[in-house]
């Protein structure tokens, strides 16, 4: 089954978006299989981060995502790559469509709440890279 990494940041977090970001994906019918808050080292956001590694913004987004609790989650479902970037909007918020995460509620490209993965085999290195196997439980509905 498709999974995919996504991240609440520490805005999202200091706002009391967590609640808002899992409640639209769970009602798009993905299955949350993996949650955790966490302070994020700069080892694992530098990790996170690498492909932006030479632009101008890496630093002050490694100190932006290290400043405060994060928190991971890791969802389950058909499609749920792209239809959760759908969901999360275009990374700049002034730019995002309203309906969208990023859209209803983010202010700025750098303070733009929440991360999703952007393709299928970035999902996956980044569900290893944040969780254990053991963080993780598939499920399915039984009623
Ligand atoms: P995210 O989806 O987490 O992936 C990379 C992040 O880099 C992105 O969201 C933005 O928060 C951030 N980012 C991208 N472009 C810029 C920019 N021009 N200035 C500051 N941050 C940026």
């Amino acid at each position: 089954m498709e999974r995919t990494f996504i991240m609440v940041k520490p805005d999202g977090v200091q706002r009391g978006l967590v609640g808002e970001v899992i409640q639209r994906l769970e009602c798009k019918g993905f299955t949350l299989v993996g949650l955790k808050q966490l302070t994020v080292s700069r080892e694992l956001a530098e990790s996170h981060y690498a492909v932006h590694k030479e632009r101008p913004f890496f630093k002050s987004l490694v100190e932006f995502i290290t400043s405060g609790p994060v928190v991971a989650s890791v969802w389950e479902g058909d499609g749920v790559v792209a239809s959760a970037r759908k969901l999360i909007g275009a990374t700049n918020p002034l730019t995002a469509e309203p309906g969208t995460i990023r859209g209803d509620f983010g202010v700025s490209i750098g303070r733009n709440l929440i991360h999703g993965s952007d393709a299928i085999e970035t999902a996956q290195s980044e569900v290893a890279l944040w969780f254990e196997d053991g963080e993780l439980s598939s499920w399915k509905p039984s009623i």
